[in-house]
């Protein structure tokens, strides 16, 4: 176990919480065992329940004060709306010293320092693909965390996948319509590739699964670093063929580019609307 990870209290053992708390469990890296982990919700998930059956960690409907005072890292996992009144009453019993790391979408750092004063905090913002490992999180730390904790958070945070700091809180609404909506831009991609080989002819569940094939195909390409984007398209694409007369029709006038440029404008711009709706 590593001193700087002595007890770790996850508040909201739902979809990534339960998601989170696997990745811990799993990995050494992350320096939290079933010994060094208490998962707190009043009905937490299966896959919160079936965790801590399986690692036989501690899962209880409220933080006694025994937890929290021996806690140096709490994890908040609860929806944005309830993150501050979560919080808040843990106050008093969690150590002036403890970590507060909230994962909540669009909950900016200062609504968790109100709920938790003068403590350590870091904002992640990790994106759905986290649930498996794959997700890319931004964190970005207030002024009273220092070197430490920023490793503590990192390590904590890379059991969804990448990890990625900012400094500039303002960035999150650009992170969220980029990383946080990405995914579902993605899945339209895939939808919308699977009905056009439909409407040329192909039967549906092939037209479904050479699109879901392509995608991943092609993520994996990345992923192993074959190359970078804009080479891989170009290795792809012949003169005059056939992958040519589809790009463009793709990067033409009112292309791809563009309504990518304007779909990310609208989702950050949205961050900013409900931000400023929620007094953040
Ligand atoms: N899922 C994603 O892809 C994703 C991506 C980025 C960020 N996030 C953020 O992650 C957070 C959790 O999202 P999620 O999808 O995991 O939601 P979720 O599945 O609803 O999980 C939240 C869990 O917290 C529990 N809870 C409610 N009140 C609680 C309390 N007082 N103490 C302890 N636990 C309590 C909920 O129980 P009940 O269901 O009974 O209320 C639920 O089990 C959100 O803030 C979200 O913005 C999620």
């Amino acid at each position: 176990m590593s001193s700087q990870n002595s007890h770790v209290v996850l508040i909201g053992a739902g979809r990534m919480g339960a998601a989170l708390a696997a990745g811990w469990l799993r990995r050494k890296s992350s320096g939290v065992t079933a010994d060094t982990l208490t998962l707190i919700d009043p009905r937490p998930s299966d896959a919160a329940q079936a965790l801590a059956e399986e690692f036989g960690v501690t899962l209880a409907a409220a933080a006694d004060e025994t937890t929290l005072k021996r806690a140096d890292t709490l994890v908040a996992a609860v929806k944005p709306a309830l993150t501050p009144e979560v919080l808040a009453p843990l106050a008093e019993g969690l150590s002036p010293n403890a970590l507060v790391i909230s994962i909540a979408a669009g909950v900016p750092l200062r609504v968790v320092e109100s709920a938790l004063p003068d403590r350590p905090a870091v904002r992640a913002m990790p994106n759905t693909p986290a649930s498996i490992g794959k997700g890319v999180s931004v964190c970005i730390a207030n002024d009273r965390a220092g070197p430490a904790e920023r490793r503590r958070a990192d390590r904590l945070m890379k059991a969804a996948g990448v990890v990625e700091w900012i400094e500039d809180e303002r960035l999150m609404d650009a992170v969220t319509a980029v990383s946080g909506s990405g995914p579902a831009y993605l899945f339209l991609f895939c939808e919308a590739l699977a009905a056009a080989g439909e409407a040329e002819g192909l039967p549906p569940e092939l037209a479904r699964k050479l699109a879901q094939a392509t995608i991943s195909g092609a993520a994996a390409m990345l992923e192993a670093g074959v190359g970078d984007p804009g080479e891989l398209r170009r290795m792809v694409t012949s003169p005059g063929g056939t992958t040519q007369a589809g790009l463009d029709v793709l990067m033409g006038g009112a292309g791809l580019p563009g309504l990518i440029r304007n779909a990310v404008a609208a989702a950050e711009r949205r961050g900013r609307q409900i931000g400023a709706a929620s007094g953040s």
